[in-house]
């Protein structure tokens, strides 16, 4: 640990010192290197805690007052009533609360800490604010699907704003789990399947949180969970464990977590699964050895919910007490809800089996920690009732939903150019169990979000089109089962209208935590609702809702236009009027491949070959695909369509060959046939066609977006180095071999767009 501790004199400071130091450049250094400064009253203050008090600062507990979807989203736990929470605080027996109530609950446990208990030493607030607070934001991965980092930095910072105006110090954000199986329900909470596209909003998302001065009051502290390879969890079932090589974990699992480190992140949240055999929340060599001995890292890890006693399900402790010392031991600093750490650690201690120092050395992180967030200073900060209210769903930051909203739209067909639709003339049924009413718009994991604030379908369709055109409303099914004479009723109302806006998928419900499904479709009962609209012939546009990539089949499948949309938040409604009446050209890529079967999952475009590839063309016997289904995505990573008309021109490679310290620049033109704007995102991939350790088919190094008129046209350029072409060789070191490469230029990861290929020399 590279300890940052400030200078003798600096202890003699008092607290205007306090202040100038937490505004100080070199402080704001500290925090984006992820870097924590012990200030110098800490180890005073330790050397006048107890053991008892100690492993107070390390136990965290989900609030006594926490309000009916905050307990809704965790199990039902057997806490305390809100005022024996209030007394463990004065106490010193917690360190703070998650998913609480808003600033008056954190007031009034704040006043009894700092008026009422020995050492007073502040508590810190936690939240899941995973896309927004109140003002809701489109879920993680529907925001990655804008390739737009920058996008994710602004909306975490927009959360970051509302949140530390309602006393929430710390949110338990970003996920970063890559995630390659679409059957695991929690991939709605992160970046997609690609490790470069998870890095950049991690990272993003983490600066977004924390700002430049984490201890503002319009800044909170991020976490980055779960780490690590939750996503990959065996058959998508989440929690499950993960077996795999030390190799694929460096290379598609580990990235993204140390990118949001790297980006500063100042704590982070152990992940539920074991990893060959060690559950994260007890393996040392991950927690501490590469986490803080490799990576650098100097925050505090806390474990996820009840992960230290689940070790004792998992086969791994004994009981509480063992799974406290292991937990501990491995390097999770602090507890969430078990309240083992309170519980055993001082005994633990007394005993010998844990050493004095590394308790010490959690504490000190822990309290340094606090202090970077100016709880020393002003340990109410971030509470302050009247900017809970004034901060929150300001037209601004609902302005960000909106754009975040139709941004994170992918337009996955659009034949005979059905869409955009026009505004006037037509009369467009709407249908479905999402077509209209609050529900199912928020998205999962959202603590402090209301459907009733968000804007449905029907209502942004209705404001988009004013008087001029006609709309009418059947629901025709419900999510997951039939409604009585709703399809008969669907039926009418199409055969009525001009055009059909199909509002379909998955309720928020059935993605998020334990919600893996072994059928990624769309629910049988709304599969016949489709059937039976499309039987009416009409233009049919549906408008997916969903948490995951799906495999689309039929009537879902065959629509003349299809619309990803997963849970776009408070603006919904607008954002998807926006795309479909063409106030907004679509320009949202997958960050999710959809499979052509729910069986093929994991899918991912960076699988590696096998000896026995089908070429392009018909299924051939003896060859790598499943009966009867090519091997490949219906659409895959990166897809979407614009309503322009792109092409892509000639690629332009600068040499045939580049050495081994040189460069070469890629590039293509991308024009704009059509007669509407379009937003490009072209994507740049390379494959190592022969390896000592063998290749991704592809893998995306470099993307950009690019705003082209009707018939304009520009080159993308792209420059390779010889870094870019790494992977790790059999000594598990970063290896760059001489020999032939393909790149591509294109607009997803399994079409051609541009191609060539060039030799990389010794
Ligand atoms: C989840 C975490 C979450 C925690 C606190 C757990 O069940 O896995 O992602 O932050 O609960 O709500």
């Amino acid at each position: 640990m590279i300890d940052t501790r400030i200078s003798r004199r600096a202890a003699l400071m008092g607290a205007g010192a306090v202040a100038a130091w937490l505004a100080s450049p070199a402080r704001a250094l500290l925090q984006v290197a992820g870097r924590v400064a012990v200030p110098p009253f800490v180890d005073p203050l330790m050397g006048r805690m107890t053991l008892e008090e100690k492993a107070g600062q390390l136990s965290l507990m989900a609030s006594a007052w926490g309000g009916g979807v905050a307990t809704a989203l965790n199990p039902p736990s057997n806490g305390p009533d809100f005022q024996q929470q209030v007394e463990e605080a004065r106490l010193g027996q917690l360190t703070g609360v998650f998913n609480g109530n808003g600033a008056r609950m954190a007031r009034i446990m704040q006043t009894a800490v700092m008026n009422g208990s020995r050492l007073k030493i502040p508590l810190i607030f936690a939240a899941d604010i995973i896309h927004g607070h109140r003002t809701v934001f489109p879920v993680p991965l529907a925001e990655v699907s804008s390739f737009e980092p920058e996008l994710a930095r602004r909306t975490a910072a927009a959360a970051a704003f509302e949140a530390s105006g309602a006393g929430i110090d710390w949110t338990f954000s970003p996920m970063v789990d890559v995630a390659r199986d679409q059957r695991w329900g929690r991939g709605v909470e992160g970046g997609g399947e690609d490790v470069l596209l998870g890095e950049l909003f991690a990272a993003a998302r983490v600066r977004g949180f924390q700002g430049e001065n984490v201890a503002s009051n319009e800044h909170l502290m991020a976490c980055v969970k779960h780490f690590a390879a939750y996503g990959a969890g065996e058959s998508g079932l989440d929690y499950n464990v993960v077996d795999m090589s030390d190799r694929r974990l460096r290379e598609v699992y580990l990235p993204t977590y140390k990118a949001a480190f790297d980006a500063g992140a100042l704590s982070g949240m152990a992940s539920f699964n074991e990893i060959n055999g060690v559950p994260s929340t007890g393996n040392r060599w991950l927690q501490t050895e590469l986490l803080r001995g490799e990576w650098g890292f100097q925050g505090f890890m806390v474990s996820d919910y009840t992960g230290d006693e689940e070790m004792i399900a998992a086969g791994y402790a004994r009981d509480g007490r063992d799974a406290a010392r292991l937990a501990f031991l491995a390097g999770v600093d602090m507890s969430m809800q078990s309240g083992l750490y309170r519980k055993y650690l001082p005994d633990l201690v007394r005993s010998g089996a844990v050493p004095v120092g590394m308790l010490d050395q959690s504490v000190r992180r822990v309290l340094a920690v606090k202090a970077m967030l100016g709880l020393f200073e002003d340990p109410f900060r971030r509470i302050d009732e009247k900017r809970e209210q004034s901060r929150s769903l300001l037209p601004a930051t609902r302005a960000l939903a909106r754009e975040s909203g139709r941004k994170s739209i992918v337009l996955l067909k659009n034949d005979g150019d059905l869409l955009p639709l026009p505004k006037s003339g037509k009369t467009i049924a709407l249908i479905g169990p999402f077509a209209s009413g609050k529900h199912d718009l928020i998205g999962p994991w959202c603590v402090y979000g209301d459907d009733a604030k968000a804007v449905d379908l029907e209502t942004g369709v209705r404001n988009a089109i004013g008087g001029k055109g006609k709309v009418v409303v059947a629901e025709g099914s419900g999510v997951e089962e039939p409604i009585k004479g709703g399809i008969a009723k669907a039926v009418a109302a199409a055969r009525a209208a001009d055009i059909i806006v199909l509002a379909i998928g998955e309720s928020q419900g059935m993605s998020g935590e334990a919600q893996s499904r072994t059928e990624i479709v769309v629910p049988e009962p709304q599969q016949k609702l489709a059937e039976a609209v499309a039987a009416t012939g009409k233009p049919v546009v549906v408008v997916l809702k969903h948490g995951r990539a799906l495999a689309l089949h039929g009537a879902v499948a065959n629509a003349q236009a299809i619309l990803a949309t997963w849970f776009l938040g408070t603006e919904t409604g607008n954002a998807i009027a926006d795309v479909l009446f063409g106030d907004y050209g679509p320009s949202g890529r997958l960050p999710a491949s959809f499979p052509r079967e729910s069986g093929q999952e994991p899918y991912y475009y960076a699988h590696k070959s096998t000896g026995r590839p089908n070429p392009d063309g018909p299924l051939e016997p003896y060859k790598a695909h499943f009966r009867g289904v090519p091997n490949s995505a219906l659409y895959p990573f990166g897809h979407g369509l614009t309503y322009g008309k792109i092409e892509y021109g000639g690629l332009m490679l600068g040499a045939p060959a580049m050495g081994m310290n040189g460069s070469l620049t890629v590039a293509a033109r991308v024009t704009n046939r059509g007669r509407r704007a379009a937003e490009e995102v072209a994507q740049f991939y390379i494959h190592d066609r022969t390896a000592s350790i063998t290749q991704p088919v592809r893998k995306l190094i470099a993307f950009r977006k690019v705003a082209l008129g009707p018939g304009q046209s520009e080159v993308v350029q792209f420059t390779l180095r010889a870094a870019d072409l790494a992977f790790l060789g059999v000594n598990d070191r970063p290896t760059v071999e001489p020999g032939t490469f393909d790149v591509w230029i294109a607009p997803s990861a399994e079409s051609d767009g541009v191609h060539g290929s060039f030799e990389l020399t010794a």
